[in-house]
C-alpha cells in the first residue's frame, strides 16, 4: 500500500501564522504539524510515501524531511499548482499510486494512538476492494465531515452539516482501493469550489464498499488556533481543556 500525506491549501483559517509558512510546518508541540501523520503512517508499515504541497513551500518540506533516510522511509514530493480542494490533491498521486491501494492522510491531522490506525490498515488490506474511513465522536461535528452509521453500517456522510445527524466526524485518514482516481474525475466541485473527499466517500458507500472503525484514542485536526491548541495540548499529554 502506498502513502501520500495532503500538505497543501493556504492555511487561511491560521493567519497571521501561515503567512510566510505552511500551516504543516507548525509546531505541534515538540514537532513540526507534518511528522505526526508521516509517522503514522510509517507506524502502519507504509515506506512509500508521497507528500503534496502547494508551490510556495514545497523546498522547505524537502529541506525538513529529506529523502526519508532518516525515518526509514522513501519519499516524494509533488505541487498541487491551484488550491482546488483535498480530491483535486489527491488526483496528483495517481501515477504514484500505479494501481496499488492508498492511504491517504491529511497532513494537520494529529492521531494520538496508531496503533488502532494500523489494525484498520491490515484490515483493509484484506478488504477486497472499497475504501475504509475512521470516525471519531467529537463534541462539535458540524466542522467535518458528519458520518451517519446505521445496522454497523456507513450509509452517508455530510461536509460540515449544519445540524449534523451524529457526532461521528470523519477523520483525515482515509484508505482507498484504485478506484478512487476514476471516482474522483467524476466529481464536480462543491458549493465552496472545492472536488470534496466526502464526495468520494458517498461513491463508495453507494456501492455498499464502505469499512469503518470509529477510534477510541484521541484525535484532532489542527487547521484553526481552536484545534490548533488541542492538538499541542492532547500531544503535551494534557487532557483536561475546554472542549
Ligand atoms: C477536511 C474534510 C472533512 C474532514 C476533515 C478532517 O476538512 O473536508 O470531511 O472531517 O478534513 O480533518 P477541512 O478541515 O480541510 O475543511
Amino acid at each position: 500500500m502506498k502513502g501520500i500525506i495532503l500538505a497543501g491549501g493556504n492555511g487561511t483559517r491560521l493567519h497571521p501564522l501561515t503567512l510566510v509558512t505552511n500551516k504543516h510546518l507548525l509546531p505541534v508541540y515538540k514537532k513540526p504539524m507534518i511528522f505526526w501523520p508521516l509517522e503514522t503512517l510509517i507506524y502502519c508499515g507504509i515506506k512509500d510515501i508521497l507528500i503534496i504541497s502547494g508551490r510556495g513551500h514545497a523546498g522547505h518540506f524537502v529541506n525538513l524531511l529529506g529523502s526519508g533516510k532518516k525515518f526509514g522511509v522513501d519519499l516524494s514530493y509533488d505541487i498541487q499548482e491551484d488550491a482546488g480542494g483535498i480530491a483535486h490533491a489527491l488526483a496528483i498521486a495517481e501515477d504514484f499510486a500505479n494501481k496499488d491501494k492508498i492511504a491517504v492522510i491529511l497532513g494537520d491531522n494529529v492521531f494520538m494512538d496508531s496503533g488502532e490506525l494500523k489494525k484498520g490498515v491490515d484490515d483493509f488490506k484484506k478488504q477486497e476492494d472499497g475504501a475504509k474511513i475512521f470516525l471519531k465522536s467529537v463534541s462539535d461535528a458540524h466542522r467535518f465531515g458528519v458520518a451517519e452509521v446505521k445496522e454497523n453500517k456507513v450509509i452517508g456522510v455530510e461536509e460540515k452539516p449544519k445540524q449534523p445527524k451524529s457526532n461521528l466526524a470523519v477523520t483525515g485518514m482515509y484508505l482507498y482501493d484504485n478506484n478512487a482516481f476514476d471516482i474522483i474525475r467524476g466529481l464536480q466541485p462543491s458549493g465552496r469550489g472545492e472536488l470534496e473527499i466526502t464526495d468520494v466517500n458517498n461513491h463508495y458507500i453507494e456501492k455498499n464498499q464502505m469499512s469503518y472503525h470509529v477510534l477510541e484514542s484521541e484525535w484532532t485536526d489542527a487547521g484553526t488556533f481552536d484545534s490548533l491548541l488541542r492538538a499541542n495540548l492532547i500531544a503535551a499529554g494534557i487532557k483536561s481543556f475546554p472542549q
